[in-house]
């Protein structure tokens, strides 16, 4: 009988995130007073959009590879013992001798408002084209992973320059953006035409576009605005109202939009609403990922960012495919089978 050698298996595809880790310091204190020592409750957990989408893409069951910096400092273990342990591939993320780890600290008052808040982001600040070019010389493996990923996710935590020197190399995967927040929403600005998917909220929107977006019909507009810059898809994300949408990727069709109003959550269930703009960002990847058209894309996404709201963290350790595809029976997402 011939032996026959069986193809080799091609790897599975991998994400590359590239962007902000940092570590979150929650401090709250019911009757907080300035220059007093006030009793409260601090938390601490790991954050930093890129981070936080590596996480939930980990969870769902991909290879996410993060490209981010960490200081050598306890903070900077915690972040990489507890990213690794969520599966995700740190091989491409450097430890920054001497450096401090990037940290977001925030004080919280009455009725848990924020009164104040450091944020201490200048780790980011080496993550510049120079680094870029060194790390990603021909044959390195931050070169491979940038030619072979299937998809890159890009967070504005990046530096404006950084951007730009990675939407401007040679188009491979699909390339994602996570605009952050509003401050740093304009460094995409330039560049929008190299995005595939753009995910932002009303305020990032608003700085992007130089325009109010107000309500519903104004987050759809300000969509098809920046699809009409020449972002493939545009998800603006609403917080409890929901989703506005445009697609100009849709095979064959003239751009499309749409609104999808968020899941209902009791109240009562939301814990905190931070991560689950980058909960609903993994869930559309993975949705790409699958081959699925951006609508059920968000979808599973929507689910993504409910569970999420759901714990104090950024990120929810319960995420998985199973759990969201079980949550989704009265809006079923297509069968990757
Ligand atoms: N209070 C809420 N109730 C119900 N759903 C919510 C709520 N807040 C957020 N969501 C869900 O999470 C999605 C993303 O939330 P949001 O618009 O706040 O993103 P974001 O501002 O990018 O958040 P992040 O703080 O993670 O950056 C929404 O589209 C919605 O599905
Ligand atoms: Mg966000």
């Amino acid at each position: 009988m011939p032996l026959v050698t069986p193809a080799p298996a091609s790897p599975p595809p991998f994400v590359l995130v590239l962007g902000g880790a940092n570590l979150d310091i929650v401090a709250a204190a019911p009757a907080l007073r300035s220059a007093e020592s006030n009793p409260g409750r601090i938390r601490c957990a790991p954050g930093g959009v890129a981070r936080n989408v590596a996480e939930n893409l980990a969870r769902l069951g991909h290879r996410a590879r993060l490209v981010a910096l960490v200081g050598d400092d306890p903070f900077g273990a915690l972040l990489r013992d507890a990213t690794a342990a969520a599966g995700v591939d740190l091989s491409l993320a450097q430890v920054v001798a001497g450096a401090s780890t990037c940290t977001y600290l925030s004080l919280h008052g009455v009725g848990g408002d924020m009164a104040t808040a450091v944020n201490d982001m200048g780790l980011m600040d080496r993550l510049d084209p120079a680094w870029l070019a060194a790390q990603a010389a021909p044959g390195s493996p931050l070169a491979e992973a940038l030619d072979e990923a299937a998809v890159w996710m890009l967070d504005c935590n990046l530096r404006a320059d950084a951007l730009a020197w990675l939407l401007q190399r040679e188009r491979c995967g699909l390339r994602c953006v996570d605009a952050v927040s509003a401050h740093k929403a304009v460094r995409v600005a330039p560049l929008l035409a190299q995005v595939d998917l753009l995910k932002l909220n009303g305020f990032e929107a608003e700085a992007l576009l130089g325009a109010p977006v107000g309500d519903e019909a104004g987050a759809l507009a300000a969509a098809r605005a920046l699809v009409g810059r020449g972002t493939g898809q545009v998800v603006l994300s609403l917080g409890a109202r929901g989703v506005a949408w445009a697609d100009a990727m849709a095979h064959g069709d003239a751009p499309r939009s749409g609104f999808a109003p968020a899941p209902a959550i009791p109240a009562a269930a939301v814990r905190n609403t931070s991560g689950a703009g980058d909960a609903l960002l993994a869930g559309l990847v993975h949705g790409r990922l699958a081959g699925w058209p951006l609508e059920a894309a968000l979808r599973f996404g929507q689910g993504c960012a409910a569970l999420t709201l759901q714990v104090d963290a950024a990120n929810h350790p319960g995420l998985s495919a199973a759990a969201i595809q079980a949550g989704l029976v009265a809006v079923p997402v297509p069968s990757t089978a």
